[in-house]
């Protein structure tokens, strides 16, 4: 059994094909799916998923992209969504400096805001954060205690270990089998197995040999095998493992 702890298949790349990509991930043995609210509109989606298929969980929120457009009709969407019997987290939330297509001062308060209600409905987060390591440290320390996911992990060591003694979760995406990904593949074996979780990231990062395709939550199966061999491990320990950290995460 495998999970897929964060995709987005209410994208319109799955548009004209999700049943089949939800049959071909239960024939890959992986039983659960959670689909990552990113926008209003994903959330919505997220949600509609979950309601629709047994095997997907929903999570909700807004992503620091969307910040400049936030506003509190948004907001109490959000929070009414999140009450949801299949919402298992809030997210994808967080910092981007990367790609800052909103303003830093607009991904700030929208951050805290959506972690604040995490708080209040007792729900874990699936943090989002690129070139604001910092930052998003800072904010998750000044709200602690939190359960938190550090999602498409691509920090190094100190950031590695940070997020571990702040008792969060790592979850490694496909790109961990890219030619250029050594440090990546490092940061892997240094992440202790009952920390870990797999995530597609899709429609996003297709695996080596499958770069430039859509991604599926079937390859979940591959990214576990990647896992296992990074760390010397067999298989069905990954599985097991990852799966557990993911019930135990998500409460499913
Ligand atoms: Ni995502």
């Amino acid at each position: 059994m495998l999970v897929e702890t964060h995709c987005h298949l209410d994208f319109p790349e799955f548009d004209h094909d999700r049943d089949e990509v939800i049959q071909r991930a239960k024939d890959q043995g992986i039983d659960y799916i959670v689909n990552i609210g990113s926008s209003l509109k994903g959330s919505l989606a997220s949600v509609e998923l979950s309601r629709k298929y047994e095997s997907i969980y929903a999570t909700v929120g807004i992503h620091p992209h969307e910040a400049d457009t936030f506003d509190l009709e948004t907001g109490e969407t959000i929070k009414g969504l999140a009450k949801n019997k299949k919402v298992v987290a809030i997210g994808e939330i967080g910092l981007d400096y990367f790609k800052r297509y909103s303003k830093k001062e607009n991904q700030l308060p929208l951050f805290l805001a959506q972690l604040n209600l995490a708080k209040e409905l007792n729900l874990p987060l699936v943090i989002h954060t690129r070139d604001a390591q910092a930052d998003t440290l800072k904010i998750l320390k000044e709200a602690m205690p939190v359960r938190a996911v550090v999602h498409c992990f691509s920090g190094d060591n100190l950031f590695l270990k940070e997020c571990l003694d702040l008792g969060f979760l790592i979850s490694f995406t496909c790109n961990i089998t890219y030619k250029k990904a050594q440090d990546l593949r490092e940061i892997v074996k240094f992440t202790p197995l009952d920390r870990l979780m797999l995530e597609t990231d899709a429609p996003y990062l297709s695996p080596e040999g499958f770069r430039g395709k859509r991604n599926e939550p079937a390859q979940i199966r591959l990214l576990a095998e990647a896992v296992a061999a990074l760390k010397g491990l067999k298989l069905d320990e990954v599985e097991r493992a990852t799966t557990e950290n993911a019930r135990r995460f998500f409460s499913f």
